[in-house]
């Protein structure tokens, strides 16, 4: 579970988070919308400790990130796979190397042969040709990349997955494909998701509950059924361009 309890940040005395509760249960996958700049890649950041609450607090697997221990934060981190917004590979590194830091679990047990057996897989569950393996970052296009993050945020088999716009930069089939992996990381693995995005299909397609991030406080949370019958005029504005999904209004 990951659950945030009044959770606020500042930056430069600019409040961005004044108070978001939100509980994201075991198993479930939460889509996360909100408009650009209202703070859904802070709020993620502050599950994994990269970011410090000014008040208030979130919990992550029983852990309180406020509070947590060094040790505790190793713990949370190792759960934790994180898609970040912008890829952020490391640059000098190919891609297996990219993908190796992550597959380590700290014992650098496995052969390296394993290790791009695995790296190998793991490129095409994201749809992306093993070629690409001894390529740099800098030689992939931007949707290569982002999908190369995804390999890597699920390398550790983590149990939570934090997802900061995974198919935004993706043409519609690997958009396709990368909502398929949410769905079967959760169904099939049973892995806990925050998945932040302005794409409502994905939202809609991953999403087990929809939640919306408003001027500092989760202004809606809901079934993706309940929140297109949501009365609320802000609510209304975010989800109801949805395909195929619009209720009958009569
Ligand atoms: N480390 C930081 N230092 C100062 N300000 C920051 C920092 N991180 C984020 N901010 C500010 O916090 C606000 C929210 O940023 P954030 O990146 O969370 O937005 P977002 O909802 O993810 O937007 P987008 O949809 O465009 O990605 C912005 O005004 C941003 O400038
Ligand atoms: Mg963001």
């Amino acid at each position: 579970m990951i659950e945030y309890a009044g959770l606020t940040k500042s930056f430069d005395g600019v409040p961005v988070l004044r108070g978001v509760d939100l509980a994201v249960r075991e198993g479930e996958t939460l889509a996360l919308l909100g408009p650009s700049g209202s703070g859904k890649s802070v709020l993620l950041k502050h599950a994994i400790g990269l970011l410090e609450p000014d008040s208030g607090d979130v919990e992550v697997d029983g852990v309180s990130i406020a509070r947590a221990s060094d040790a505790e934060l190793r713990r949370v981190r190792r759960m934790v796979g994180y898609v970040f917004q912008h890829a952020a590979l490391f640059d000098s590194l190919s891609v297996a190397e990219n993908l190796f830091l992550a597959q380590d679990d700290g014992s650098f047990s496995r052969s390296r042969r394993e290790c791009r057996g695995e790296a190998m897989d793991l490129l095409r569950r994201v749809n992306l040709d093993p070629g690409v393996l001894d390529r740099l970052p800098a030689e992939l296009s931007g949707g290569m990349r982002k999908r190369v993050g995804v390999a890597r945020a699920i390398a550790s088999r983590p149990r939570y997955l934090l997802w900061d716009e995974p198919t935004t930069g993706l043409d519609p089939v690997n958009a396709d494909t990368v909502d398929a992996l949410i769905l079967e990381l959760g169904r099939e693995l049973g892995v806990t998701s925050i998945v932040v995005t302005h794409d409502l299909d994905t939202a809609f397609d991953v999403g087990d509950r929809i939640a919306l991030l408003y001027e500092g406080r989760i202004r809606a949370c809901a079934r993706p059924a309940e929140i297109l019958e949501d009365d609320d005029a802000i609510v209304r504005r975010f989800v109801r361009r949805v395909r195929n999904a619009a209720p009958a209004t009569t």
